[in-house]
Parts: structure tokens; sequence; C-alpha cells
């Protein structure tokens, strides 16, 4: 069978900027991530500059990552920065005992992260240690990044060989404080928040975007209590600008099971839809939290940070259980791109995102293994596809009479699709989340004329397709033949599939 569907972008109706940080990224040390993934050390046969490994850069940069989240997760919240600097002999080691139970030799530490950002031309996003660590270590450890002149910790950075400040602009203030960060309750956990930003400096010009830790899922009382905490309503005198900048909320995605409990590769279609209906979820999720932080801060002087999301299936059989290894399929990538339109739509209050993971951990992009091998993952491809919607300006663009199918009580959308210009451009990103039919989507594009410069699809033989080092490029963007008439574009989409349309805008059409 085939659907069908219409669909309007209006190309002259300009919405909020799309924050280039709404494409971030996040490395924990976590299973095979850094270790065997960012990181080979020196002595390596793998290809490395300074013990990092090059492919997975390489192939990183032309996705223009725009930040990297770092040490964790979890981890962050056990994680003591003077462990990682100096000497690598003289590193002390600790053990990861969320993550595998493992010992960790902090050979990855501080400046092996700037210099993994510096060659990514990411910028940096710490997560300090609120869970077990002080105010005092998380504020020297601002200090020893980001000052310039003769301060105690500018010079301990300077013994260990790094002479200027590097540029810092994002700090979490710890993760999860509802759980893994220190089982706090939210109101506790909000006055931390402020406390720990009083002493998390501006050193020079590097100015913080600070980030509180928030909410799982839909939790509003995280959103709450730091909406509260930080826009002081109750409060005579008001703080010129917020002690924190963001505040943040995780959600991953399942197909209705829970994290966790379910086959990255083997799922009925119950368990596909089910996933999809998650995916779609997300924008319920965003909403709410912005309806909270609008009715504290209708200025949007605070920004929305989703820091982790993704997929969180079973581990792959036969490894570590506590390493979050998973394959990564057409599926996931359709999970991405609806994530991603409505990211786009929620531009003007949600100022970051961030997928978990980058490397072999959870949705990851590239998935390597130890004797040098690297697959690029569907997930790879959509960001890839996606990479021109950052820094846009987001225009509408709405499914009319989409088809939806049953999922329990839900009409979930099969098709979804968003928009954004820039300097002269155009992009469009469509799925066809429908498991087995091809989908005949016409698209009046409104206010501008325009002329098609590239289509590309991304689909696989069923959902469940991967690549492998056996067939590496099972899933991989193809052109797609696309029809543009009188400002109607006619686009045929397979089954279970992501798209994108680059268009050239030329003038007004009225
Ligand atoms: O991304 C894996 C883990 O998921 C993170 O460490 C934690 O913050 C979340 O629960």
């Amino acid at each position: 069978m085939t659907l069908t569907a219409r669909a309007v972008v209006d190309l002259d109706v300009a919405g909020d900027t799309i924050s280039p940080h709404l494409y971030g990224h996040f490395a924990e040390h976590l299973g095979r991530c850094i270790y065997g993934g960012f990181w080979v050390g020196e002595d390596s046969d793998i290809p490395n500059t300074a013990g990092i490994r090059q492919d997975v850069v390489d192939a990183l940069k032309a996705l223009n990552i725009p930040n990297l989240r770092w040490p964790g997760g979890c981890f962050a919240d056990e994680y003591h920065w003077r462990d990682g600097i100096g000497p690598v002999q003289e590193r002390p080691t600790m053990v990861n005992s969320h993550w595998g139970d493992v010992v960790e030799d902090n050979s990855f530490g501080t400046h092996e992260f700037m210099l993994l950002c510096e060659m990514l031309g990411a910028a940096p996003y710490v997560n300090g240690n609120v869970g077990s660590g002080t105010v005092q270590e998380m504020s020297e450890w601002v200090e020893y990044l980001t000052r310039a002149d003769d301060s105690p910790m500018a010079r301990l950075r300077r013994a260990n060989g790094r002479d200027e400040p590097w540029r810092v602009p994002f700090w979490g203030i710890g993760n999860e404080a509802w759980g893994c960060g220190g089982n706090m309750r939210p109101e506790a956990y909000a006055d931390e928040a402020r406390r720990y930003s009083t002493f998390l400096r501006n050193h020079g010009d590097n100015t913080l975007y600070r980030i509180a830790a928030g909410a799982p899922d839909d939790d509003l009382s995280w959103t709450r209590a730091l909406m509260q905490a930080v826009s002081c309503v109750d409060c005579q005198i008001k703080p010129e600008s917020p002690i924190f900048q963001g505040v943040s909320f995780h959600y991953y995605t399942h197909a209705g099971a829970g994290i966790n409990t379910e086959s990255a590769t083997e799922f009925t279609q119950e368990q596909f839809y089910g996933t999809l209906a998650n995916a779609h979820d997300i924008e319920r999720i965003i909403s709410l939290h912005e309806a909270v932080m609008d009715s504290y801060d209708p200025e949007r002087r605070v920004g929305l940070v989703c820091d982790e999301w993704g997929t969180w299936w079973n581990v792959e059989p036969g490894t570590n259980p506590g390493f979050l290894f998973q394959q990564n399929t057409v599926r996931d990538a359709l999970v991405a791109g609806i994530h991603f339109d409505a990211f786009h739509r929620h531009a003007g209050r949600l100022t970051m995102a961030n997928i978990a993971q980058t490397v072999n951990v959870l949705q990851a992009m590239i998935l390597t293994d130890d004797e040098g091998g690297l697959i690029l993952t569907p997930t790879y491809h959509v960001f890839e596809m996606n990479k021109n919607h950052q820094g846009a300006t987001h225009v509408p663009a709405m499914v009319l009479d989409g088809p939806t199918v049953d999922v329990g009580d839900k009409k979930v959308p099969l098709v979804s699709m968003s928009a954004s210009t820039s300097g002269g451009t155009a992009l469009l990103s469509l799925t066809n989340g429908s498991i087995e039919d091809d989908l005949d989507l016409r698209i009046d594009l409104r206010g501008v004329s325009a002329s098609v410069q590239r289509a590309r699809v991304l689909s696989g033989q069923s959902p469940a397709a991967h690549n492998s080092s056996a067939n590496p490029s099972a899933v991989a963007p193809v052109a797609l033949a696309v029809g543009l008439v009188d400002g109607v574009l006619a686009v045929r989409l397979p089954a279970h599939a992501f798209a994108t349309i680059e268009l050239e805008l030329g003038a007004p059409s009225f």
C-alpha cells in the first residue's frame, strides 16, 4: 500500500533560531566510549594524535559537533578532576562503580578532553561533581581551566604544560541529582545549585552558561523547584541575571517495556510503533517543561537543556551489561529524526540537547572495535543529513491529513517533518514512520520560489537494518528523486525512512 499526505512549509515565516547546540554530544567514562572509543593511548597501533583515535575524530568532524559533554553522566558525581591531571603514571586510580565496576586509571583527564574538543572543533561542556564533591573542588576546576593570570590553579595548569587558559562555555552542576547524583529532593538540590553557581566564576572573558541538573522525563517538580530558585518569584529584589542559566532534563526512548529491557535489533511491529510513540512523546515533555518555565520566566532568560536523550536497549549479547554497548538500526535513525523535528519547533526555549552517547554507548554515532574497525551508524547519518539546521531559522512545516497508527490509546503520526532557512537556502527533514508502506507526500512550498539542490533518503531492507563490519553501508544515505512543479514538491518516501531536501531559495513568490 502507498500512504498519502499533504504538507505546507512557510518559507518566509521566520521563527526562532535553531541553536547549533541542539546537535550536541555526550561522552562519559562508561564502557568503551572514552577508553577504546575516543582514546586509545599514544602507544596504540591504531592511528592517533596524542592518544586520541584519529579516524573517530575525522568521522565526527563531518557532523560539525557544536559541543561535547563530559565526564558524565553518573560518573561525573564520582569524578575528582585532580586525579586526571599531571604525569599519567602518577595519576591515582579509582573504581567506576556505576559503569561495570571497573578500575579507571585516569589516563584520560582534563587536558586530554580539552585536546579532543579542540580536534573536534566542539565547545567543551564540563559536568562538575556535586554528589561526592565540594564547592571548592568545582570552583577550582573552573579556575584551572579558564584563568589567565598567576592564580594558584592557573599556575598548576602551567606546571602541567598548558600556558593559555581554555575557553569553557558550558558547565553542568552535577547530574541526575534525583538519583545517581545524590538522591536529593528537588528543593534541596535547587539550593545546592544556587550555592555552587555562586562559586562558578567567570574568569576574564570566559562567561559560563551554568546548567542545573533537572528532571527525569516529565517530572515537573524539578523544573518548578529550579525555576523558583533561579527566578526568585517571591523576592523583593530580583537578581539582575539568573544565577544559573540553564535547567536540564533527561529523556530516554524505549519500545514500551522500559529502558534497558528490549533488543536493539530484534523487535516486533508493536515494539517498532511503541518506539515511535515514545520518540514523539519528547514534544509533550518539552512542552510541559516549557509551560512551567514560561510561568516563571516569560522573557526566556533561562534555557531548557535536554542533555541526555536517545534510545536505551539491551546491550549486545555477550558484552558487559555495565558498558551499555548497543547496535543501532533504521529504527534508531527515525527516533533521531523525530527528536530533531521537535527540538526545532521548541528552539525558542530549548538551548541545548546532547545525544547519549557519541561512541560505543547507547544511541551512538560510531561503533569501534579494538582492532581498528569503525562503523558509522544510521543515527550518524541523520546528524550529518540534518547538520545545516544548526544555526538556521526555524520555519513552520505542517503535515496535513497525515496517516496515524494506534498505539494504546494514542494516535501516533506516521509522518514527521521540520524545516529551516539559512542564507538563501532551506533544509527540509522528513520521516516516514510506516513500517511497511511507502509514502507519497506533496509539500506546498509557500512564500518564496525554490529549486531543489539535493535530496537524500536513509532507509534499509527492514527497520532493523544496521551497519556492521561485514556490511558497513547497509544503511547509508542515497539520492532521492523529487519533483517540483509550481512550488509543490512531490516526494515518494520508502517505508521506515528519513530524508532531507536541500533547497535554494529565490524571490518572494508574491
Ligand atoms: O547515559 C547513561 C546514563 O544515563 C548517565 O550516566 C546517566 O546520567 C543516565 O542515567
